[in-house]
């Protein structure tokens, strides 16, 4: 099981952490329904947590507490659920956070949690002396039950997909592979030059053979995929930490899902598009002659490792095919994240993109934005003949998607950030390419459209003409 994917997802801490806060925001984010153990507490019994800390005592008001949890987290539907403060305090609810769910601890310091605790009404936030010492009694039962530490919305949604995002991660590879077994590394030839001996180091014995495989898209073809299944030694008990950008995580990962029928894997992704996109939401693939990404597989990693530092070593090239899916991640989000810092801005978009397919995880709807500019991206893709970079692609094909939903500060946004120009295509091969595109219909594309920013809609129907008009103002003569 990997992180929250498929079940509870449940946030625990000290009283004034935020937990119905961000409980309420990753709820929104994962679109999935939001319990908060007070307040279903409160409904129950038709009284407030004082009133019934007074009328009953807290003896009493906790095995309420074990109660409430024990029903909620026993619904099916995995839901995102904020506990009481004191919650974990039970160890039958430990025991049925072990087994049905993905309990993240919200870290807070005691001194901020006391000055929020105080302001509000709670029963046990009364004297200041009293709070600490409940906040040292009751942390190392809250680190018992965690299964991660966050601080933040975008925190908790990481944490909930497996996902570590720091500088310096690669060093760490060592405790963040999951388990003790053997560990088999996939890297990109040129990135083992530059990473590999950093992840070998941080892996140790564990690692017990490392296959390089080509650079960029060469490396998903089944020619490759087949060395490594002959090659692969791992059982079920290893795991295949795929090292490189989206090409080498995209093979690791569809040879781990495939090897004995599915092994664990970890994707390490080094480059700006692995980290924000292709490493994120489980989708692995190879490629045939007739296309992309024909043959593949849902795979979630037990872990996704991103170090923004892998960064600086990365083309420039490479670098603007990664901004332009950053620009329409927060183009989706409706935030400029572009203007942060690259560290920053990884784990942001990384967690916008874990929270979209961690609400979708077989792509069967949400996940579409994603596609945002993509329908027009690929068929200038397919009429050049696959020789011009995805990035350039994307940045006109969102150019063309968001002339069609009328918004034009966004569009004004991916001309300042990514400045796309025409390129030189076969008007008709694009048209073509386009209208084989899975998503239309009867002949009327689908489209992603954003009308708001921040808003994104899918399966919009635009009539055809709108469609080629818009094609072909992103090619020129
Ligand atoms: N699975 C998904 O959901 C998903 C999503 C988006 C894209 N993808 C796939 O991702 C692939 C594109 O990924 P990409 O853009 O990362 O391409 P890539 O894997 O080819 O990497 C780009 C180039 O950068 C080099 N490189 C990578 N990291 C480096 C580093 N730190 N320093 C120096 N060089 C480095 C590589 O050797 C390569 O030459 C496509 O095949 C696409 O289909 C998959
Ligand atoms: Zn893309």
């Amino acid at each position: 099981m990997v992180g929250a994917l498929g079940r509870h997802l449940v946030l625990t801490g000290f009283m004034g952490a935020g937990k119905t806060t961000l409980g309420c925001e990753v709820a929104r984010r994962l679109r999935r329904q939001f319990v908060d153990l007070d307040r279903e507490i409160e409904q129950r019994e038709g009284a407030t947590i004082e009133e019934l800390f007074a009328r009953d005592g807290e003896a009493s008001f906790r095995a309420m507490e074990e109660d409430a949890a024990a029903a909620v987290l026993e619904g099916v539907k995995p839901a995102v659920i904020a506990l009481g403060g004191g919650a974990v305090l039970s160890a039958g609810t430990r025991e049925h956070l072990r087994r049905q769910a993905f309990t993240v601890l919200l870290d807070i310091d005691p001194a901020v949690a006391w000055q929020r605790a105080r302001e509000s009404k709670r029963p046990l936030a009364v004297d200041g002396e009293a709070f600490h010492a409940l906040y040292r009694e009751r942390l190392p039962l809250y680190e018992e039950a965690a299964d991660a530490h966050a601080h933040d919305a975008d925190g908790v949604v990481l944490a909930a997909a497996g996902i570590d995002v720091r500088i310096g991660a690669v060093d760490l590879l060592g405790e963040l592979v999951p388990g003790s077994g053997p560990v088999e590394i996939v890297a990109d030839a040129n990135v083992a030059g530059i990473h590999g001996v950093v992840a070998q180091l941080a892996l140790g014995d564990r690692v017990i053979a490392s296959h390089d495989v080509p650079p960029g898209e060469p490396a998903k073809a089944v020619a490759v995929l087949e060395r490594l299944w002959r090659a692969f030694r791992v059982g079920r008990d290893g795991t295949i930490v795929g090292l490189g950008g989206g090409c080498t995580t995209d093979l690791a990962g569809f040879a781990a899902a495939t090897y004995m029928r599915g092994v664990p894997w970890v994707a390490a992704p080094t480059s700006l598009v692995g980290q924000v996109d292709a490493a994120v939401g489980g989708k692995t693939a190879i490629d045939l002659p007739a296309g992309k990404n024909l043959v593949g597989a849902f795979h979630w990693p037990t872990r996704v490792v991103i170090d923004p530092g892998t960064l600086e070593t990365l083309p420039e090239a490479e670098m603007k095919n990664g901004m332009a899916e950053v620009v329409k991640t927060g183009l989706l989000m409706g935030s400029p994240v572009w203007e942060q810092p690259l560290a920053e801005l990884v784990r942001r978009c990384a967690s916008y993109k874990a929270a979209v397919c961690l609400a979708d995880p077989h792509d069967l709807g949400p996940r579409n934005q994603l596609n945002l500019g993509h329908t027009f991206g690929h068929a200038l893709e397919a009429a050049a003949g696959y020789d011009l970079p995805h990035g350039q692609a994307v940045a006109l094909g969102m150019v063309a998607a968001l002339s069609l939903s009328g918004n034009d500060a966004a569009l004004a946004n991916v001309r300042h950030e990514l400045n796309p120009q025409p390129v030189h295509v076969d008007r008709d091969a694009a048209w073509a390419a386009l209208a084989r595109d899975k998503k239309t219909v009867d002949g009327t594309p689908r489209l992603v459209l954003l009308e708001r920013t921040g808003d994104p809609t899918w399966g919009n129907e635009v009539p055809a003409a709108d469609v080629r008009a818009a094609l072909d103002s992103l090619i020129s003569d």
